[in-house]
């Protein structure tokens, strides 16, 4: 017996709460498409290595997938993120997919596809990590589902970028453009998705997160994709008084400043 009756009757019983929590509305679609048979199997699984001990609530439900806190055996805090096994999911990502060897042979399997997926944002996470850029630490990662830090309090989860008044937005900028810098120069990655949605603030420091769609700094499109980044968090700052040259900030990031 793998994993107690016990558990998996909590583990049950907890998600049946959540699908039922909103009865009607869209949300309980979601949880019953999260939670298909097999990443029910893929919790067990979790549960049963003591990588968590169990789900403590959902932080977000996104269109790709759902992200939970929960708590390890020792009283500990970690984020679970949850890819959602669908058409949709599998969609959204292909673009990123597409011309990366890494990929090759996924064809129009969207369970592997997506297992993949997941697989590349916990292997960004910890290049990104390895390489000193605050990042969530990765802990595990298994067909679609990642675990890696929470960012967040002991009480609640650190709020977005975009959500925080900021002390002092010109320091925040100087630190961002150095962590891209260090993401491009020492990762060999562009995140892609850069944002004030996907930034979070911890005592005051940015933490970086959402990194399954970052590609290499040699994928075709690295380039017009490190531009959007810089185009987003530039324009952000910009709304809080803090001007600042696109291209310099290009040139800082890739060095040849
Ligand atoms: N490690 C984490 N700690 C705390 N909250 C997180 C963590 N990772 C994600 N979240 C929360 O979940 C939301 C969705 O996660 P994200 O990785 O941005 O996925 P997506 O935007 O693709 O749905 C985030 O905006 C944030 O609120
Ligand atoms: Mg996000």
């Amino acid at each position: 017996m793998g994993f107690s009756e016990k558990k998996r009757m909590e583990l049950e019983s907890k998600i049946m709460s959540y699908r039922y929590r909103d009865k009607d509305s869209d949300q309980r679609k979601t949880y019953d498409e999260v939670f298909d048979e097999k990443t029910l199997m893929t919790l067990y699984k979790l549960m049963t290595n003591n990588v968590i001990d169990v789900l403590d609530f959902p932080l977000a439900t996104g269109k790709e997938g759902n992200v939970f806190r929960a708590n390890t055996i020792d009283g500990k805090r970690l984020a679970v993120k949850i890819y959602r096994v669908s058409n949709s999911t599998f969609k959204n990502i292909q673009k990123y997919i597409q011309g990366d060897r890494r990929f090759r042979g996924v064809g129009k399997n969207h369970r592997r596809g997506i297992y993949m997926w997941a697989q590349k944002e916990f292997r960004n996470l910890d290049r990104m990590h390895e390489n000193g850029i605050r990042v969530p630490r990765p802990v595990f990662c298994e067909n679609n589902v990642v675990v890696m830090e929470y960012i967040g309090t002991k009480d609640t989860p650190a709020r977005h970028m975009k959500d925080v008044e900021l002390e002092d937005p010109e320091a925040i900028f100087t630190h961002l453009v150095e962590q891209m810098r260090m993401m491009y120069q020492d990762a060999d990655l562009v995140h892609c998705d850069l944002s004030e949605y996907n930034i979070l603030m911890l005592d005051g420091e940015p933490v970086i997160i959402d990194v399954g769609q970052a590609v290499l700094v040699t994928h075709p499109m690295a380039q017009e994709f490190l531009i959007r980044d810089i185009n987003n968090i530039t324009h952000f700052f910009n709304k809080h008084g803090v001007e600042s040259d696109k291209d310099e900030v290009l040139k800082m990031i890739k060095g040849d400043a």
